[in-house]
């Protein structure tokens, strides 16, 4: 960490002079992000609940270790230990960087736990809760940051602000046993989309990533795809891969990009391509049902299949 010091953050590194809250930042993929903020000159709001894989309890212990840690290497780190899905939790979040470092530049919305049922046992305290800590846990700290920089604009002091949302194959897919979550994923695309295009004339830019890595979330489920390689080979799976991207879209190196969905995982990135018309037919007058079936089904034979839904098994399986 050449160059950092202690009262302004890191005088080197892409992130130099901003400041970055993290969300669900004390384990997993979130302390991974705040920790390479960090090394790139960013300080750095450590939120974490604290809480279990399913969303039960609370602990400031995980957002504490991380803000130490970061402190450790020589950055600079505050902790906020609220829980991001709630009006309060959000606001205290963007007051937290503002009382501590002056100002706020990025969020990083990555908080959140899962409920893993079948359709048919899910039910509605399961569905609320992982709807509840993803999709309004990504919504409110955006609305409470995007008011903070719309009032900065209105100020005149330009900002350059970034959102970083995390959705996940599951919501870009489908995924079997994950309804609650898959829903909560694809509406965070959604609410990308739109914060791009509303928040660009307060100078936000806002995307979206889905990682893959191995964290508690999938260390038991994905065993042996998240399985630690041998000794000394690159550890494809460690959430330390998924962070590089997640930085330089949090930072002022990004300025052309918004609305966008990558995928970053190992040592690969990909931009995901979305819905967008296919095959198109136009009668110029309403169908009868039978006709439009007849349309649909020679459509279908010219368009892209989907993609395979992840855990879904292949027709004849
Ligand atoms: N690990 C993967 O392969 C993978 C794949 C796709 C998407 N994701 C997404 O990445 C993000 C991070 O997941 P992870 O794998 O690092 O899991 P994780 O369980 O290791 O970390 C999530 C953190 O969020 C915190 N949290 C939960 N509810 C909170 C709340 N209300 N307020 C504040 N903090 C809260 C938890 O305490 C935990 O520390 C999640 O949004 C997850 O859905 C992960």
């Amino acid at each position: 960490m050449g160059g950092m010091t202690a009262r302004d953050g890191g005088t080197t590194g892409i992130c130099c002079g901003r400041v970055v809250a993290v969300t669900g930042a004390g384990r997993g993929l979130g302390r991974a992000h705040a920790l390479a903020f960090a090394a790139e000159g960013a300080r750095v709001v450590v939120n974490d609940l604290g809480a279990g894989p399913d969303g039960a309890g609370s602990s400031a212990a995980p957002a504490h270790e991380v803000a130490a840690e970061i402190r450790a290497r020589g950055g600079e780190a505050v902790v906020h230990d609220g829980d991001i899905a709630t009006a309060q939790g959000a606001a205290s979040l963007v007051a937290t960087a503002l009382e501590a470092f002056g100002r706020l530049d990025t969020v990083v919305n990555n908080a959140g736990f899962l409920r893993d049922r079948m359709l048919v046992n899910l039910d509605e305290d399961d569905w609320n809760a992982v709807l509840r800590v993803h999709l309004t846990g990504h919504f409110l700290p955006l609305r409470y940051a995007a008011a903070h920089w719309r009032a900065e604009t209105r100020a005149g002091r330009a900002p350059d602000a970034r959102i970083v949302n995390t959705t996940s194959g599951a919501g870009l897919l489908g995924s079997v046993g994950q309804g609650n979550y898959a829903a909560a994923k694809a509406g965070i695309v959604g609410l990308t989309l739109v914060a791009a295009a509303e928040l660009a004339r307060y100078g936000v830019r806002v995307n979206a990533v889905a990682p893959a890595a191995r964290t508690r979330m999938t260390e038991a489920v994905f065993a042996e795809t998240m399985a630690a390689p041998a000794a000394g080979a690159f550890d494809a799976m460690a959430p330390d891969n998924v962070s590089p991207l997640v930085v330089w879209l949090g930072s002022a190196a990004s300025a052309g990009v918004t609305g966008r969905v990558f995928e970053a995982e190992g040592g690969r990135v990909t931009v995901m391509e979305g819905w967008r018309p296919g095959p198109t037919a136009d009668r110029g007058a309403r169908w009868t049902p039978a006709q439009a079936g007849e349309a649909a089904v020679r459509l279908l034979a010219a368009a892209e299949p989907p993609g395979r839904v992840y855990g879904a098994r292949a027709e004849g399986e």
